[in-house]
């Protein structure tokens, strides 16, 4: 079986529902409390997963409670996690969560060992990254364990997703490694320097984008769908109308499912459909991780 080797952080995430997000300085009565895995890594992984791919994590947690939870947590997905490590020094990754009543919401990230996550922890994969079909990565560990794995996996014709959230100033020399890239709307205008007001601009953005030597874009649009820009061909493909809960690992679960489905070997158009399904069932619960789908509810997801 093909497999996938996610490489990215592991947090837990603190989610608090509230009417709506607080002002600075300011204290409000909020809602429900939830504590579930998170992270942008480890949603990815779980995603590839639960969809039903061969998923191999990379990453790094603190020696602490949080940590082993995440880690039982991904075996529990029969995520292989001989390549979770953990780190002395540094607690697990955090993240305080607050989502409002529109399912927006607002995220700050404690790194702790996340950030130890270094190219000798990538180096120690060698062997799962260069035997994978595809490496799934996004920007929530320090970029030289981003580039090391990207390196690995390009010397090998394994294919690099990056998912460049959150997003950073991206080397020549990774862009030219990656077989696609996947920003959102923010992301997109960072890396591309243009402004998407609308489908044309989208696609300025994304031939932009491709220009720097990355082979296949996609830029989500939220509730606007997916532009796609699959080895030069543009088009659109749009998301499900859905009543949104909470959108938490909501483009998680896109990268993941676009991960799976291509390793199964559907085209780009059929894979970034699966994804918008996956997507959209993310979206209508709480939560990162508890909120991803089986690849049954995906199958089934009627709209
Ligand atoms: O993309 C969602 C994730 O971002 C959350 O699970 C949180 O941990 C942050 O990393
Ligand atoms: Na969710």
């Amino acid at each position: 079986m093909k497999k996938i080797t996610v490489v990215g952080s592991s947090n837990t995430d603190m989610v608090v529902k509230s009417k709506r997000l607080p002002l600075p300085g300011e204290t409000i009565g909020g809602g429900a409390f939830l504590m579930n895995p998170g992270g942008k890594g480890a949603n990815q992984a779980v995603a590839t997963a639960r969809l039903g791919a061969k998923t191999v994590f990379v990453a790094k947690t603190g020696n602490d409670v949080f940590g082993r939870k995440s880690i039982s947590t991904f075996e529990n997905e029969g995520i292989d996690t001989r390549f979770v490590s953990s780190d002395s020094t540094e607690p697990s990754g955090v993240a305080l969560i607050m989502v409002d009543d529109h399912g927006e919401n607002s995220i700050v990230v404690a790194p702790g060992a996340n950030a130890k996550l270094l190219p000798e922890d990538i180096e120690k994969a060698k062997e799962e990254i260069s035997t994978s079909e595809i490496l799934l990565m996004q920007l929530e560990i320090p970029m030289p364990a981003v580039e090391a794995a990207a390196q690995i996996a390009y010397a090998s014709g394994v294919k690099v997703v990056l998912n460049p959230a959150p997003v950073q100033v991206l080397s020549a020399e990774l862009l030219s490694k990656l077989y696609l890239i996947t920003p959102n709307r923010g992301e997109a205008e960072l890396l591309s320097g243009i402004k998407i007001t609308g489908l044309e601009s989208a696609e300025k953005a994304a031939r932009a984008i491709a220009a720097k030597g990355v082979q296949n874009v996609i830029i989500t649009l939220g509730s606007e769908g997916s532009f796609i820009l699959d080895n030069g061909e543009a088009y659109l493909v749009k998301a499900y109308e859905v009543e949104t809960v909470d959108t938490t690992g909501a483009g998680d679960t896109f990268n993941g499912a676009i991960c799976s489905a291509l390793v199964e070997g559907k085209s780009m158009r059929e894979a970034v459909n699966f994804a918008s399904k996956a997507s959209a069932i993310v979206v209508t619960r709480m939560g990162a991780q508890s909120s991803i789908p089986t690849r049954r509810e995906v199958d089934h997801f009627k709209k």
